[in-house]
């Protein structure tokens, strides 16, 4: 029997990347195609952009899509990273129009509730149950709440104010290399923002995930937090899967 499909999109400020994906397996199907982000990242640009990748795979069923953005019924309500013209789109409709489909088959959401989405259903089978949250460490941090699996959509964790800062701009992954900081050192910010997390949401659990994940090793066992903090398995292509999933189960919010 083959394998069931789906198409996911994932928008960074640098890069839009997007593949098939065997929602079976939970992995990308086939090679997928990165292309950068125009600039400036205006939102008919990058439907262009959307537009080509989709027709490169030939692919003309649902699409889920996602944009580092708070999104609520398709609309555009932050814009963290892509031009600024993105406040008060309607992202769903102008992909939908772009690509000749209908509303209700596509899908957008924040990048970081995809990515999530991704590790919930396919990562660590014993760690999907209570209050979960992941994080993703790149630019800027993103989160993904879930509880029993089930996603809360839109949280801004990464936006906490810690020690009278956004904490993203102190312990994103990005802020490490702008300062070459080492990894004791940025593990101590990270500490100090998954500390002031912990204890406004209890959570059973974290999920580490972004590029940085990859490098788990090197700073997890540096943290000095009360919950248990895992790697995420999906690591960069988790987004895309997570996009592909929100369309299978129905996202629209
Ligand atoms: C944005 C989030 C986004 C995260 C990761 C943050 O700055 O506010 O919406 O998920 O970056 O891209």
């Amino acid at each position: 029997m083959g394998a069931t499909l789906g198409f996911g999109i994932d928008i960074g400020g640098s890069g839009i990347k997007g593949c098939t994906v065997d929602l079976d397996a939970g992995q990308l199907h086939g090679e997928r195609i990165r292309i950068a982000t125009p600039d400036p990242s205006k939102p008919d640009a990058v439907a262009d952009v959307v537009k080509h990748i989709i027709d490169e795979f030939g692919w003309t069923g649902p699409v889920g899509v996602t944009l580092p953005a708070v999104i609520k019924r398709g609309v555009a309500h932050t814009a963290a990273n892509i031009d600024k013209s993105w406040l008060g789109t309607d992202a769903s409709a102008l992909f939908a129009e772009r690509l000749g489909l209908t509303p209700a088959e596509v899908v957008v959401l924040n990048d970081a509730d995809a990515a999530g989405l991704a590790e919930i259903r396919y990562g660590w089978p014993d760690d999907r149950d209570g209050v979960v949250v992941l994080l993703t460490f790149g630019t800027g941090i993103g989160s993904a709440l879930f509880l029993d699996g089930q996603l809360v959509p839109n949280t801004e964790f990464g936006h906490l104010e810690v020690d009278g800062h956004d904490a993203e701009t102190r312990a994103a992954a990005s802020v490490k290399e702008e300062q070459n900081l080492s990894w004791a050192d940025w593990a101590q910010r990270v500490t100090r923002y998954i500390r002031g997390l912990e204890d406004l949401i209890w959570p059973d659990l974290i999920i580490a995930g972004g590029g940085v994940s990859k490098k788990a090793d090197k700073w997890l066992p540096l943290l000095e937090v009360r919950t248990k903090v895992v790697a995420a398995e999906l690591r960069n292509d988790a987004g895309i899967v997570g996009a592909a999933v929100a369309v299978r189960e129905g996202l629209h919010r």
